[in-house]
């Protein structure tokens, strides 16, 4: 079977994957509401081309926090990656440097940080963190991955409890993992990184300073979702957000990220860049988030699938691909000749 776009990719995953892994991947939390929605919010809004603008060259380059990447399309964290192909992270490390764009690696990553970043020494990475209960755990890892030369770190704001994933509580996911699934590269790794680390319930804005104290990364907040919160991230001296629900595994019936963008986009006025994530399956998607203020989108699922169709690296690389020529096509189809031609006309919510 050929694979020409992403859901594509999503069906012959499935065909590939174990059931436990399969839900793991797939699952949102209890009705999957919000899961479903960030993908039908998308197809909600229409597109408003202009035409006669010599679209000969196309050019789907940005930046991000001053880094330029091939196009506005970067990889999420998601942990495990050894669940879906052994070389797990690496391959997917491997196939972000290669598109030249950014890949945020997880703290439930199942490959060490160093075998990812020996993988792909070039490749422009941040780093996503499960804030811990102990602040000094956090320190030594923070230190450890600054020294590793990631360039942002992400903080998930989203997580103070695990949402309810009805999937992996019937598949017994955590006990059945550890005991079998899990393939690492190297032998006997496997375990010891897969030992979920606790995460903090007592978080709060006032310890953000604590990290800006820490470390000279620019620090990302992952999974803002109201002006509100919006609003207390600029005042708060941080460098970006990513609108994000979590690809809907944590609180379910919140808003689809892409209706959450504007409101967002709105309450920074310009100050730090908003990134966004969940649903993103097509070019237009693309198009659409960055049409509505965001600076680049990020891909969750799709990944994996990449991951678990085609050996790895290049499944990744090639769900990388398509996404680029779609994006590509969407531009020249709408009259953009650059990123920077994408603006808020281009698009209009429908009544449907
Ligand atoms: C995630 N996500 C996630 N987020 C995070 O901050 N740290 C993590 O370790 C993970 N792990 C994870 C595993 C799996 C299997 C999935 C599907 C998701 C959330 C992820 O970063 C992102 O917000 C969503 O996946 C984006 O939605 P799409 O692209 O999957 O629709």
């Amino acid at each position: 079977m050929s694979l020409v776009c992403l859901t594509d990719f999503q069906a012959h995953a499935r065909e590939q994957l174990s059931k436990s892994t399969r839900d793991f991947i797939e699952g949102g939390a209890d009705d999957s509401i919000t899961r479903d929605d960030n993908i039908a919010a998308f197809k909600r809004i229409r597109l408003r081309p202009r035409y006669l603008r010599d679209v000969s060259e196309v050019d789907t380059r940005t930046t991000i926090q001053g880094e330029e990447i091939s196009a506005p399309i970067c990889i999420a964290p998601t942990g495990f990656h050894c669940l879906v192909w052994p070389d797990g992270e690496m391959s997917t490390a491997r196939a972000a440097q290669a598109a030249g764009i950014c890949y945020i690696t997880s703290t439930f990553a199942s490959c060490s940080l160093e075998d990812i970043v020996i993988a792909a020494p070039e490749g422009l990475r941040w780093f996503q963190l499960y804030v811990h209960p102990d602040l000094q755990l956090n320190k030594q890892l923070i230190q450890r991955v600054e020294s590793l030369g990631f360039k942002a770190l992400v903080i998930t704001l989203d997580t103070p409890v695990c949402g309810n994933r009805r999937h992996d509580i019937r598949n017994q996911l955590r006990r059945n993992l550890t005991l079998t699934d899990l393939q690492s590269p190297k032998k006997g790794n496997a375990i010891p990184y897969f030992q979920m680390t606790p995460i903090s319930t007592s978080l709060c804005w006032n310890d953000l300073s604590w990290f800006q104290s820490i470390t000279r990364l620019p620090i990302i907040l992952k999974g803002i979702l109201t002006k509100e919160d919006a609003e207390l991230a600029v005042k708060h001296n941080v460098q970006g957000i990513i609108v994000s629900n979590h690809g809907g595994r944590q609180l379910d019936e919140v808003l689809a990220s892409i209706d959450a963008l504007t409101e967002v986009v709105a309450a920074v006025k310009g100050k730090i860049e908003v990134y966004l994530d969940g649903g993103v399956r097509t070019g237009n998607d693309v198009l659409k988030a960055l049409a509505l203020g965001a600076k680049c989108i990020f891909l969750g699922r799709p990944i994996l699938w990449g991951l678990a169709c085609k050996q790895g690296e290049h499944g990744v690389k090639e769900v990388l691909n398509i996404l680029t020529n779609e994006f590509h096509t969407s531009m020249a189809l709408t009259g953009c000749r650059s990123v920077a031609e994408i603006n808020r006309n281009l698009v209009q919510f429908s009544r449907l």
